[in-house]
């Protein structure tokens, strides 16, 4: 258990860019929602610097809406809060690239969680692929986010997959070695993202603080939210 938190945390040592703010002049968008108050049409959960930044990424960013019923997300909160509650938010590692979080890992599930689990990991990742054992279990305070930062290659592999609960987000990629080039995601709660490939390991992913939080000019509340992360391992 301690081990395995050890290699979640080193995920996190790369902050490397810092919006000033939130990007909102979207030039293309793709994808689909009608979850929580914002509605945003099938084409426009993935927007970007350029249409065809938006386009060269489509199969290695993927956002799928109302992933999980609301029974299911509170399946997990009532398996996962107990542990967590028991945890205090970590605020004060400057050099983290979380900010306001507590987390945990988790290898087994009740019947309902593990259906959860199996399904995200049929989604994401091809049959045969070797994965990370235990699901990595973010759970961000209102105040909580997540810097710009690329997953370590050594411990994990091509593929990140995340439920969201309990609150819609904005997910940033960042090009590492060219800023202009960005994506946003419009995460509404219960939804699945994937991140495959250049998306992972050419981009940094970062989730926005409730200040900056905007998509596409809209005003996206940050709340208390949850991310379950499934990964492979490297080849
Ligand atoms: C991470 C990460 C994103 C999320 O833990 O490395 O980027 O959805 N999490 O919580
Ligand atoms: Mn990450």
């Amino acid at each position: 258990m301690r081990l395995l938190i050890t290699v979640a945390r080193r995920i996190h040592k790369r902050p490397l860019y810092t919006p000033t703010s939130c990007l909102s002049s979207a030039a293309s968008c793709s994808g689909a929602s009608k979850n929580s108050g914002l509605q945003f049409r099938d084409n426009q959960l993935v927007c970007g610097s350029t249409g065809e930044l938006v386009q060269s990424l489509r199969g290695q960013v993927e956002v799928r809406t109302e992933f999980i019923s609301e029974e299911e997300e509170g399946a997990l909160m009532k398996e996962l809060e107990p542990g967590l509650r028991k945890k205090r938010y970590e605020f004060d590692h400057w050099d983290d690239a979380i900010h306001g979080y507590r987390e945990t890992e988790r290898a087994q599930w009740g019947a309902v969680c593990e259906g959860v689990i199996d399904r995200l990991r049929a989604v994401a990742f091809s049959e045969g692929s070797p994965l990370l054992g235990p699901v990595h279990v973010l759970d961000l305070d209102k105040a909580g986010y997540i810097k710009p930062h690329i997953d370590s290659v050594k411990f994990c592999g091509s593929t990140i997959a995340g439920l969201s609960l309990l609150s819609d987000s904005v997910m940033r990629l960042v090009r590492e070695d060219e800023p202009a080039e960005w994506l946003n995601l419009f995460l509404p709660r219960r939804s699945v993202y994937i991140l495959r490939d250049q998306a992972r390991y050419k981009f940094t992913h970062e989730i926005l603080k409730d200040d900056e939080s905007i998509f596409s000019g809209q005003r996206v509340p940050r709340h208390r939210r949850i991310s379950v992360i499934c990964r492979n391992l490297p080849v």
